[in-house]
């Protein structure tokens, strides 16, 4: 007895996405493809691994992603590289080498990698769909793109969910503060959550972040961020608030968001969904990085973008019981049941697909019985059948499969004709 080979399956933390279930991402990609259209984006796409030092000097050598969670390996060639964990820094540098004239707005999707505790709504691979706008400190631009990534919820059909926002002011004011954080931390390290009483002075911000009781009632009572910005932050912030209200896309100030990756100055946001389970329920996030492009090598270049969780969106809509995308024509509209024994089938199916017509049909030579049996399977709207009969006179039969009475709903077409006729029914 030859032995059974080995199975596999998909790598923990990471999922298959096949139908249906892919045709809701389908829909989703379309439609924000459409969106980023409609608001002046073009797509980037660049490669899944970079440079380590890409990653390390982009979201910050000691944020948690870069230290516990991204895939970094070496090359056959001996470079160390990581597959991306988020789309940011890349883009970036994908602006800084080829310096496109400015300002650059770039949407993409992609996977990102990151090693979590795998969970409902948290995985090693996820999927986001991301905007970046280069070249511009203009507030007009981070209101469009925080409304854009608003719009686009409601387009999916979401209904709860809110955008948090702050201000992480920028080098100079924010270095003050972390200052002014770190004295006044050094006061009740104590009475931090066990975590951050080891390691609250490396990164102070950190501590505003952490979700556990004893770091948020120390924090309750210290200096924040918003209180301590320059006017010129100030002012920016100030005009972004404003800007979105008028638009009625509503800001909830959150002086704690201070978002996991270094890269962050002046507007930082998170969208959360209330259908979503608490620790996984921001659907999307972003800010500026107006210090990100020259870290990277290019001149001071502001920038600003976000990026959202595909898997997340499409969980919030299950959760808020929004029913299937449907935006695309995703259903066939023809299904050709050939039981000639010739390649009738082959040459219907090139001329009705050549023509603008979705068409499927049935292989292996089986019985009518059984290919009428996945023609009603296929929600295709009608069956062409050409059978040896059909096939000798010249002709094909048209049956309409949303009818129930056969002899009605079926008609012969001269074989030249067939596709001129699916054409014109297809309209009715
Ligand atoms: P992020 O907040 O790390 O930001 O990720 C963006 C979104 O990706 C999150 O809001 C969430 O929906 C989703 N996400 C993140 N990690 C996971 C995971 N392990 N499993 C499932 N979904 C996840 C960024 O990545 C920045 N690059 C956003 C940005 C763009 N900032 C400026 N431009």
């Amino acid at each position: 007895m030859s032995p059974q080979p080995q199975t596999f399956r998909a790598p923990v933390g990471t999922h298959d996405v096949i139908g249906p279930e892919s045709a809701q991402w389908e829909n989703l990609i379309a439609l924000f493809a459409e969106t980023a259209y409609r608001y002046g984006f073009e797509l980037v796409i660049s490669p899944l691994f970079e440079d380590v030092g890409v990653f390390n000097r982009g979201i910050g050598e000691h944020s948690e992603v870069a230290t516990k969670e991204m895939y970094v390996f070496e090359d056959r060639g001996g470079r160390t590289l990581a597959l991306r964990p988020e789309g940011t820094a890349s883009v970036v540098r994908a602006f800084v080498q080829h310096q496109p004239t400015t300002p650059w707005k770039a949407w993409y999707v992609t996977p990102a990698f990151r090693y979590e505790r795998p969970q409902a709504g948290r995985y090693r691979q996820h999927h986001q769909i991301g905007v970046e706008v280069l070249g511009t400190d203009d507030p007009a631009v981070d209101v469009e793109v925080i409304s854009m990534a608003w719009r686009f919820f409601a387009a999916l059909g979401l209904t709860r969910y809110r955008l948090l926002i702050n201000s992480m002011g920028h080098d100079e004011c924010r270095g003050a503060y972390v200052e002014l954080l770190r004295s006044y931390l050094a006061t009740r390290a104590g009475d931090l959550c066990d975590e951050h009483q080891k390691v609250w002075s490396e990164n102070p911000l950190r501590v505003l972040d952490c979700k556990k009781t004893p770091c948020i009632e120390v924090t309750n009572t210290g200096p924040m961020l918003p209180d301590h910005i320059c006017d010129e932050c100030r002012t920016h912030f100030e005009a972004v608030i404003a800007a979105l209200s008028e638009l009625g896309v509503e800001a909830t100030l959150n002086p704690r968001l201070v978002r996991g990756f270094d890269y962050y100055t002046r507007t930082t946001f998170e969208f959360v969904a209330d259908a979503l389970d608490g620790a996984q329920n921001a659907i999307g996030g972003g800010g500026r990085y107006d210090k990100l492009a020259e870290q990277l090598g290019a001149k001071p270049t502001s920038g600003i973008g976000f990026g959202c969780g595909i898997e997340r969106l499409l969980l919030t809509r299950a959760a808020e019981n929004e029913g299937p995308l449907d935006l695309l024509r995703r259903t066939l509209d023809c299904f050709v049941v050939d039981t000639t024994g010739e390649n009738a089938a082959t040459l219907l199916l090139d001329e009705l697909r050549s023509a603008g017509v979705a068409a499927d049909r049935a292989y292996d030579n089986r019985s009518m019985k059984s290919q009428m049996k996945v023609a009603d399977k296929s929600g295709a709207r009608f069956a062409l059948l050409v059978g040896p009969q059909e096939l000798a006179a010249g002709q094909v039969t048209i049956r309409d499969l949303r009818s129930q009475d056969f002899a009605q709903s079926q008609q012969t077409t001269p074989r030249d004709d067939i596709v001129a006729t699916v054409l014109n029914l297809l309209t009715k």
